[in-house]
């Protein structure tokens, strides 16, 4: 695999950062995921628009021209010779020559690394017909979650809960008990024509893929309602559903162990994602 790093194009090999970056010590760093359908980047704008976001809520400054990071994801496809798969972007705050709480001299150069991932079946994923089963926890993670950074820890031990749980993902929980989102998805639950997801927040990650998909749900001619839901709502609505750009809308079919609805991809779910793929690509 060909990666990138800091203006380079490498073998994976020989890519190498320093381990006084403060994105190794300290996860200061912050991330996109871009998805590619036949060689093309799915949602890049949205992607670029919020890493731009991210970094400035941290006050730091993208190491190479905004302009320049979309040629270089399609130099990556191009290179690796992706049909399907995701780019990983990854900018850190750099590496100040030892560690220190303090932030280093904005003037010092962060660290930007990009790499791919070829999956084939992207598209067409097994999980999608079957839907994700979900258990939820509490979401013990820090209050801004809107920055998308690079500290996965919670989410991963999410995802852990719910594999050793023998289900597909773990929703966050509230203090108050209500669904915040997926480990690394936004969440929602359908009634009726309405669709129900909670409103944007430093609680939840702003997804590119929920703003497009509420878009088209609105000309599909869905009521969106923007507010928190329990998972005792999510048991006994319609239906339910996730969105990331990792797998565009899935259908959730089991929360906590009670069946979704008819406990199948509801119709609703199952149409948004055909409706976004043919949208999208
Ligand atoms: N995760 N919420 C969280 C906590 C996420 O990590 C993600 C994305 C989303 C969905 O955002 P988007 O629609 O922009 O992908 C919501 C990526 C895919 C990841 O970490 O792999």
């Amino acid at each position: 695999r060909t990666v990138y790093v800091n203006g380079d194009y490498l073998p994976e090999t020989e890519a190498k950062v320093s381990i006084f970056d403060r994105g190794f010590l300290m996860a200061d760093g912050v991330y996109e995921v871009t998805s590619v359908l036949e060689g093309k980047l799915i949602d890049f704008d949205g992607h670029a628009k919020r890493l731009a976001r991210s970094l400035n809520e941290l006050e730091m400054t993208c190491p190479i021209p905004e302009e320049e990071l979309l040629a270089m994801h399609r130099e990556l496809v191009a290179r690796n010779g992706i049909d399907q798969g995701m780019i990983y972007l990854q900018v850190t705050r750099g590496n100040p020559g030892d560690r220190s709480f303090v932030f280093p001299d904005a003037s010092l150069p962060g660290t930007i690394v990009a790499f791919t991932q070829n999956i084939p079946n992207l598209a067409d994923a097994p999980a999608a017909k079957t839907g994700f089963r979900v258990i939820t926890i509490p979401d013990l993670r820090w209050s801004r979650v809107d920055i998308k950074t690079v500290q996965l820890l919670y989410p991963s031990m999410g995802k852990m809960a719910a594999k050793k749980a023998g289900v597909d993902d773990s929703w966050f929980t509230d203090e108050a008990g209500r669904v915040t989102e997926g480990t690394s998805n936004n969440a929602y639950i359908v009634k009726g024509n309405r669709i129900i997801t909670r409103a944007l927040g430093n609680d939840i990650l702003h997804g590119i893929t929920r703003a497009a998909v509420l878009r088209f749900a609105a000309e599909a001619q869905y009521e969106i309602e923007e507010r928190p839901f329990t998972p005792e709502e999510a048991q006994g609505a319609d239906e339910a559903f996730s969105t990331a750009a990792s797998i565009f809308v899935m259908p959730v079919v089991e929360v906590d162990g009670k069946p979704v609805g008819t406990g199948k991809p509801g119709p609703v779910a199952v149409r948004l994602r055909e409706i976004y793929l043919d949208e999208m690509r």
